[in-house]
């Protein structure tokens, strides 16, 4: 496959970028995306020139660290799948590709296609753990819980950090990713006591960052490569009132509330 690539290169967050066209040729439709870019990098060294500086780390879908905007995309075309995991046989033989960093004032560029996602870290230092005593392995293998709750937690849990919710929110909102994190442990029976605390300072610290508030377009859930669905920021956002109103909410979420 010969391609034509529109680049994003910025040399760091005080200059101003702008998109730079490179070929990239002999491209085979089974590499992946960040495959095709190294091609493209080793052409540029070899030239003598600056290779384009992208984010990435496991290509295995796992680390949430791959993070590019492919034809106004976050992680491109391809739904439920991240930029290291998306196919060249996605596109077509002769097709110009634009690839952008994430586009959110929270998540500023540190160079080209690499961003500052620092924000989500300190999101999950905030409160995005549990600190009390919960006993040893036995306890928790005595622990029964439903399978409806553990299948939640569970899906919640899949939430990588990669911030695609926030590139392709219009509002740049962290919403997704914030009620992932609060759904994975809000879930189950170790992370119930700090449940009210927990919204309440991880939502405050997604303010803090930057990050704008959801207005219900869903776009998150389109671009999420592990397709965390919205109905986590339903919960979150009844608890969040919750703790606003300072509700003991425990009887219901011990029977499964939404
Ligand atoms: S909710 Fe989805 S898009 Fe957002 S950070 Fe988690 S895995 Fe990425
Ligand atoms: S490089 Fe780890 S998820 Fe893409």
């Amino acid at each position: 496959m010969n391609l034509t690539l529109h680049v994003w290169r910025q040399k760091n967050r005080n200059t101003p970028g702008k998109m730079v066209t490179y070929p990239a040729k002999n491209i085979s439709e089974d590499m992946s995306f960040l495959e095709m870019l190294d091609i493209v990098n080793e052409e540029l060294i070899q030239k003598g020139e600056e290779p384009i500086a992208f984010d990435h780390d496991c290509r295995e879908g796992i680390c949430g660290t791959c993070s590019l905007v492919i034809n106004g995309m976050p992680h491109g075309p391809e739904r439920g799948t991240t930029a290291c995991q998306l196919h060249m046989r996605k596109f077509k033989d002769g097709e110009e590709i634009y690839i952008e960093p994430w586009r959110a004032k929270a998540f500023p560029v540190v160079k080209d296609l690499v961003t500052d996602r620092s924000a989500f870290d300190r999101i999950i230092q905030s409160a995005g753990y549990v600190s009390v005593n919960t006993g040893g392995t036995p306890d928790g293998n005595a622990l029964l819980i439903p399978k409806e709750r553990q299948e939640m937690a569970m899906d919640a849990a899949a939430c990588i950090g990669c911030g695609a919710c926030v590139a392709a929110c219009k509002n740049a909102s962290a919403m997704l990713f914030v009620a992932a994190k609060v759904g994975h442990l809000r879930n189950l029976p170790q992370g119930e006591t700090e449940r009210l605390s927990r919204v309440r300072k991880m939502v405050d610290q997604q303010d803090k960052e930057g990050f704008g508030h959801c207005t219900n377009y869903y776009e998150c859930e389109a671009a999420c490569p592990k397709e965390i669905s919205v109905r986590f920021i339903t919960q979150l956002n009844r608890d969040y009132v919750r703790s606003m109103l300072a509700v003991d909410t425990r009887e219901e979420t011990s029977s499964g509330g939404a």
